[in-house]
């Protein structure tokens, strides 16, 4: 086991997070250049997010150099020993958000022990808000104490979500919330799913799901919610994952889940 507690871990975090925060801010203000396409030509990746990433990662492992690192750009690095810690990184959450100016980018940071998240962070770079969990301790914003929204009916529900980069995916994914839109009080794509974790662990929003994500989109933000109260799981007691991940209120989640089944919201490319 890590001899290091969850807290030092979020204090490390934190810390990393921050100096990330600030780089993917100046770049932006200073204008941002390079900018390449990856999977298609709508996945922007611009030189902000691998300048973030690299500042980083090496900020960890010149802190903690026996420690492995999964990061968006970088990739997985070799495999850690049992026990030790793993980080998991986004460096900007929201690119094209990003790319825009429109204020939704992130950085996403969590540490992983024995294969749980048990710290995380995420940071709103252009507004500097600031959400964080340890597990067991508690979800937090400024002082506050997080909770989830106190909605029940999924029909006054505000819910977000997002789509894949791919376009045959887009196609199912629309197709779902064309008959989901018509079931709850209306629909936000934000376009940073860390952020859309964190506002729904704080309660702005009351539910949130997307198929498709990675485990840097939701591994920070994920803690944040599960500690928050919220549920955070997959569709038919699968985990949350690649396929499905939805985060609600305990009083919320049978009731988008099983909508989520009914329309196949999982399914597709
Ligand atoms: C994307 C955002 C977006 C979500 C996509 C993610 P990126 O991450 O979180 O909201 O809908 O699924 O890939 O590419 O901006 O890091």
């Amino acid at each position: 086991m890590s001899e290091i507690s969850t807290d030092e871990l979020l204090t490390i975090a934190v810390r990393v997070a921050r100096q990330g925060a600030v780089t993917a801010r100046r770049m932006r203000d200073e204008a941002i250049g390079d900018v390449e396409t990856k999977s298609t030509d709508t996945d922007v990746v611009t030189a902000a997010d691998k300048a973030v990433e690299r500042q980083v990662i090496e900020a960890l492992l010149a802190e903690r150099p026996g420690d492995g690192v999964l990061g968006e750009e970088y990739g997985d690095s070799a495999t850690v020993a049992p026990g030790a810690v793993r980080w998991i990184l986004d460096p900007i959450d929201g690119t094209v958000n990003y790319l825009y100016g429109l204020p939704q980018y992130a950085v996403s940071l969590a540490a992983e022990v024995g294969g749980a998240v048990v710290a995380g962070v995420v940071i709103n770079a252009a507004t500097g808000d600031e959400w964080t969990a340890t597990r067991g301790g508690g979800a937090w914003r400024a002082g506050r104490r997080l909770a989830g929204s106190a909605r029940t009916t999924l029909d006054q529900s505000l819910v977000a979500t997002g789509f894949g980069y791919d376009a045959r995916r887009r196609e199912h994914q629309g197709a779902v919330l064309a008959r989901l839109i018509t079931r709850v009080r209306d629909i936000r794509r934000l376009g940073a799913a860390a952020l859309d974790l964190c506002l729904t662990a704080e309660g702005s929003l009351d539910a949130y799901f997307e198929k498709g994500l990675n485990l840097w989109d939701h591994a920070a933000g994920g803690l944040i919610a599960e500690e928050a109260g919220l549920v955070v799981g997959g569709l038919s007691g699968a985990p949350a994952g690649n396929e499905m991940l939805v985060a609600a209120p305990p009083a919320l989640f049978g009731a988008l889940h099983d909508v989520l089944v009914e329309l196949d919201a999982a399914g597709g490319p």
